[in-house]
């Protein structure tokens, strides 16, 4: 009698301990996972998951095909839903299309997806950075560097490093553009550098090719979407024999990137970054997906996020204040 019970116990509680041994789940994916700020927005994702208890499924996405199976893999898991970072925002469309028939919830992160014409998708709410704004603290940040030294603003090349197909590139670019050109910079001084991918050696053989063709400038600033684009300039300034002293670099992240070059002995050309909040990007995407799902809290439809110069003489005591 009393093993029957216990037996009749023992199947009662497996249903139950199958679900709680089920936590939600929720993906997070990337189009560059090898880069530090994806790595960086998945580690505070993943304190996220820790924190409000539910599991991160992380996938790199580099292309189209990867993505579309990442999602139907998500399915397949029983996810919820997932915060993505795709790697060309024109498939946006796919994506929707994608969340939609799954039943997942959507989110993007960093690269604001958009339709057929262009548009972004308004029901895929979105978390990025203000890309306009921090370009122009971008360009600030160079200018105020470029008084320091007694360089006049006509006198400078301007290195653009280009990806002008991902909207919040040319934003944050056209950022930096604008504040050097409303301080005096010519328009003629700014040599575009389009790079195929958004890495640091496409930024590096797009430099190359722009300083060849552009010879007349002693004296550089250069910048880019990222730190990446903003360090491939730099390495390939010190190839052609133009130092620190010549050059003058600001990325956009913050991340292991520019770390390493502000921890280096000797200051290089890359002068700064403006930090951004992997932590904010991370953690809040994923919390708001979970909590979406899970709770019905609809993510408000955008959200833009802002930054602040960084430069080796600040770094530790604002990476600090920012809980990186
Ligand atoms: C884009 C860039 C990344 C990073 C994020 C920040 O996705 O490709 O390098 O700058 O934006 O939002």
């Amino acid at each position: 009698m009393q093993r029957r019970a216990a037996l009749a116990l023992a199947l009662l509680a497996a249903p139950l301990a199958t679900l709680a041994a089920e936590p939600v789940k929720v993906g997070f994916l990337v189009k560059q996972a090898e880069e530090p700020w994806f790595q960086d927005e998945w580690r505070f994702a993943e304190q996220a998951a820790r924190d409000k208890g539910f599991t991160l499924v992380k996938i790199g996405i580099p292309n189209g095909e990867k993505m579309m199976a990442a999602i139907d893999n998500l399915a397949a898991q029983k996810a919820v839903g997932f915060v993505i970072c795709a790697p060309d925002v024109k498939l946006g469309v796919a994506v929707n299309r994608a969340a939609k028939r799954h039943g997942l919830k959507v989110m993007s992160v960093d690269d604001q997806l958009v339709d057929g014409a262009g548009k972004p998708i308004a029901d895929i709410p979105h978390m990025g950075i203000s890309g306009y704004e921090i370009g122009k603290q971008v360009g600030q940040g160079l200018l105020a560097e470029m008084k320091a030294r007694g360089w006049k603003p006509d006198e400078v090349g301007v290195l653009r490093v280009a990806f002008d197909q991902l909207p919040t590139a040319r934003d944050r670019t056209m950022g930096a553009v604008d504040a050097l050109k409303a301080a005096g910079v010519p328009a003629a001084n700014v040599v575009d550098a389009p790079q195929a991918k958004t890495d640091t050696e496409s930024a590096f053989n797009a430099a190359n090719i722009a300083f060849t063709k552009n010879a007349k400038f002693k004296r550089w600033v250069a910048f880019g979407l990222n730190d990446e684009a903003a360090l491939g300039a730099v390495r390939a300034a010190e190839g052609r024999g133009i130092k620190h002293d010549a050059m003058l670099a600001i990325g956009i992240g913050g991340s292991q990137t520019a770390m390493n070059e502000f921890t280096k002995p000797t200051p290089t050309a890359f002068y700064g970054t403006v930090l951004i909040s992997p932590k904010r990007h991370g953690y809040e995407t994923a919390v708001a997906v979970y909590e979406w799902a899970t709770a019905g809290k609809q993510p408000p439809a955008v959200t833009l996020t802002s930054g602040t110069l960084m430069t080796r003489q600040n770094q530790a005591e604002l990476r600090k204040q920012m809980g990186l």
